[in-house]
C-alpha cells in the first residue's frame, strides 16, 4: 500500500495548488496534501470528504503540475482519517512574563529581517519574531552563503549557511520595531542584539527597549562572524557571557534571554553565567560549526566563494536531536532550575515543537523550515498542536511544558534485564531481504531469508535494527519480556 507520507513528501506545495483549483466540489486537495507533509494528518480530512471525493473521477491528480508523476491525492485521501472538528484549543502563553498568543516564533535570521516580513508573519498567526540581530557593526557577507544536504529524495535534511548579523543600518532596524509594535501590539518582538564591547551591549539594549522590543535576546552563538570576540566566541566564554549579561541588563528593564552556541560540550556551564549575571531564561540553540562537503570533480569546497569554503552555521531537520539534548541537559541542571527555556533547532512540523515542550520548552523558534516552506507551515504547527491538546486533553499550554522531562534519564538507570523483539507481519512483508541484510552486516546474524521471508534465530539482541530499515513498516515490536 502506498505509504501517504512518503507521496505527501513528493507534493511540490504548489502556492494555490493546481489541484485545489481543479476540485469541482470546491475542496482543498493541496491543503490536506500539506498537511499530511507536515505529519498533521488528524486534521488533513477536514479538507476534503473522502467518501465524495472516493466517486471523483481525479480532477486534482489530473491538474497537478508536478514534472514527474501526479500526485497520488485519491489515495491519500482514501487513507486519510475522518476528521474530528472540534474548536481550536487556546494555544497561549505566558514567557517571561509576556503574553504570547502561541507559542510559536520566528528565529533570528533572514526570516525575521524586515517590516514586511514580520507584518505578513503576525498576519499568517506566528506570535511573535525574534528579529535578524542587530548591532553597530554592519557585516559584509559572502555570495552565495547557504547549501543543503539532502538525502534520499529530501531536498533539505541540515542547512548551512554563512550569514552574520543584519546587514540593513541599526536606524532602519529600530524604526521596523517602531511601526510593528504601533500595528501589531498584541504580537511579540524580541530584538536580538550583538554588541562589540561592554558599552555597545548596553546602548543596544536600550535603543531596542525604547523602539518597543518586549524582550531582548543576547546573541552570544552566531559560528561565523567574522570579527573576533563575537557571537560563539562570546557563548564559549561564561566570562564573557556574564559581562556582557550584565551590560544588557544595565541598559534595559525587559526580560532577557541569553542565546547559547551548541558548540561546546556543557552547554549548562555558559547558561548559568548567564543567569547569574541576570539573564531571565535561555535560548538554545544556536547552528552547529560545519563543513558541508566538496565538490570532487572540480576539487573545490561546496558552496564556493571565489573556489573557498569556511567552517560555519549548520541548521534544520538533521540538529534537532542534538538541540533536543542540549535542552534535556539543561532542564536537568539543578542550578538551572525553572529558568524559562526559548527551543529551536530544526523545529519543522508541530510533532518537533512538542518534543521541545514536552523536555521544557515554553517558547518554540524557526528558521530553517521557514526559508524551506515559508511562513504558513504556522499553519499546522497551530492545527496539529491544537488537535494534539484536544485528543490529550490538554486544557493549558503551559500544563504541557517539562511533562516528560522525567522521562529522559542516564544510561545507567535503564532497564537492561529485559529485551523486546520483531514480531514479523507476513502480510505486509513483500520479501526484499533488507532487515537480513542489515542484521547480518550490522547487528547480531539473528536473521535468514527463508522461501522469501525473514526467519529469526537465537541470536537476536533485539535491538530492532531490522524494524528501521524495513521499508514497508512489516516489522512490529514484541512485549517485553526475559531474554531469550
Ligand atoms: C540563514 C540563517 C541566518 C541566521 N541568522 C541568525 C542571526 O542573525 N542571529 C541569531 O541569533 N541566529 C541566527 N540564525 C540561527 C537561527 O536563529 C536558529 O538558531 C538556528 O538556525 C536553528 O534553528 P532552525 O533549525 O529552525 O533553523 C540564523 C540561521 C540561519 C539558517
Amino acid at each position: 500500500m502506498m505509504k501517504i507520507h512518503e507521496e505527501a513528501s513528493r507534493c511540490l506545495l504548489c502556492v494555490d495548488g493546481a489541484c485545489s483549483r481543479a476540485c469541482p466540489k470546491g475542496f482543498d486537495p493541496s491543503r490536506l496534501v500539506r498537511a499530511v507533509r507536515f505529519e498533521n494528518d488528524k486534521c488533513a480530512g477536514l479538507y476534503a470528504d473522502k467518501e465524495v471525493c472516493a466517486k471523483c473521477s481525479g480532477d486534482c491528480e489530473k491538474a497537478c503540475i508536478h514534472y514527474d508523476r501526479p500526485i497520488r491525492i485519491k489515495e491519500i485521501i482514501e487513507q486519510t482519517e475522518k476528521a474530528v472538528k472540534h474548536d481550536k484549543k487556546d494555544l497561549s502563553i505566558e514567557f517571561l512574563g509576556v503574553k504570547c498568543e502561541n507559542p510559536f516564533f520566528l528565529s533570528s535570521s533572514v526570516v525575521a529581517s524586515g517590516y514586511d516580513m514580520c507584518a505578513k508573519a503576525f498576519d499568517m498567526g506566528w506570535a511573535g519574531v525574534v528579529y535578524k540581530t542587530i548591532g553597530f557593526l554592519k557585516p559584509e557577507e559572502v555570495s552565495p552563503r547557504f547549501d543543503a544536504i539532502g538525502k534520499e529524495g529530501t531536498p533539505f535534511v541540515g542547512f548551512k549557511n554563512l550569514e552574520q548579523i543584519s546587514d540593513h543600518g541599526l536606524e532602519e532596524n529600530l524604526e521596523v520595531f517602531r511601526r510593528l509594535k504601533k500595528n501589531y501590539p498584541n504580537k511579540v518582538i524580541v530584538s536580538s542584539i550583538m554588541g562589540q564591547s561592554t558599552a555597545e551591549w548596553t546602548e543596544l539594549a536600550r535603543l531596542s527597549e525604547e523602539a518597543g522590543a518586549d524582550i531582548i535576546e543576547c546573541n552570544f552563538s552566531c559560528p561565523h562572524m567574522t570579527g573576533h570576540g563575537l557571537g560563539s566566541d562570546v557563548g564559549q566564554n561564561p566570562d564573557l557571557v556574564a559581562e556582557y549579561t550584565a551590560a544588557v541588563k544595565k541598559g534595559t528593564k525587559l526580560p532577557v534571554l541569553a542565546k547559547m552556541t551548541p558548540n561546546i560540550g556543557n552547554m549548562e556551564i555558559p547558561a548559568m553565567a548567564a543567569v547569574k549575571a541576570g539573564a531571565d531564561g535561555i535560548a538554545a540553540i544556536n547552528t552547529i560549526k560545519s563543513v558541508i562537503g566538496f565538490d570532487v570533480e572540480n576539487m573545490q569546497p561546496l558552496m564556493p566563494v571565489d573556489g573557498k569554503n569556511s567552517v560555519s552555521g549548520y541548521s534544520g531537520k538533521a540538529v534537532k536531536p542534538i538541540a533536543l539534548r542540549f535542552i534535556n541537559d539543561l532542564v536537568k541542571c539543578d542550578k538551572l532550575k525553572g529558568v524559562p527555556i526559548s527551543g529551536m533547532g530544526g523545529i519543522e512540523t508541530w510533532k518537533d515543537a512538542a518534543d521541545f515542550i514536552l523536555l521544557g520548552c515554553g517558547n518554540i523558534q524557526i528558521t530553517t523550515a521557514v526559508m524551506q516552506y515559508g511562513y504558513r507551515i504556522i499553519d499546522d504547527l497551530i492545527e496539529g498542536l491544537s488537535d494534539y491538546m484536544y485528543r490529550k486533553g490538554i486544557d493549558k499550554l503551559e500544563d504541557m511544558v517539562g511533562s516528560a522531562a522525567s522521562m529522559m534519564v542516564s544510561p545507567d538507570t535503564l532497564n537492561r534485564k529485559t529485551t523486546v523483539y520483531p514480531v514479523f507481519d507476513k502480510k505486509k512483508c513483500v520479501g526484499c531481504g533488507r532487515c537480513a541484510v542489515s542484521c547480518y552486516d550490522g547487528g547480531h546474524q539473528a536473521l535468514t531469508m527463508k522461501d522469501g521471508a525473514p526467519v529469526l534465530n537465537k541470536n537476536c539482541v533485539g535491538c530492532l535494527l531490522c524494524k528501521l530499515v524495513c521499508p514497508v513498516g512489516a516489522i512490529g515490536i514484541s512485549k517485553r519480556m526475559d531474554r531469550r
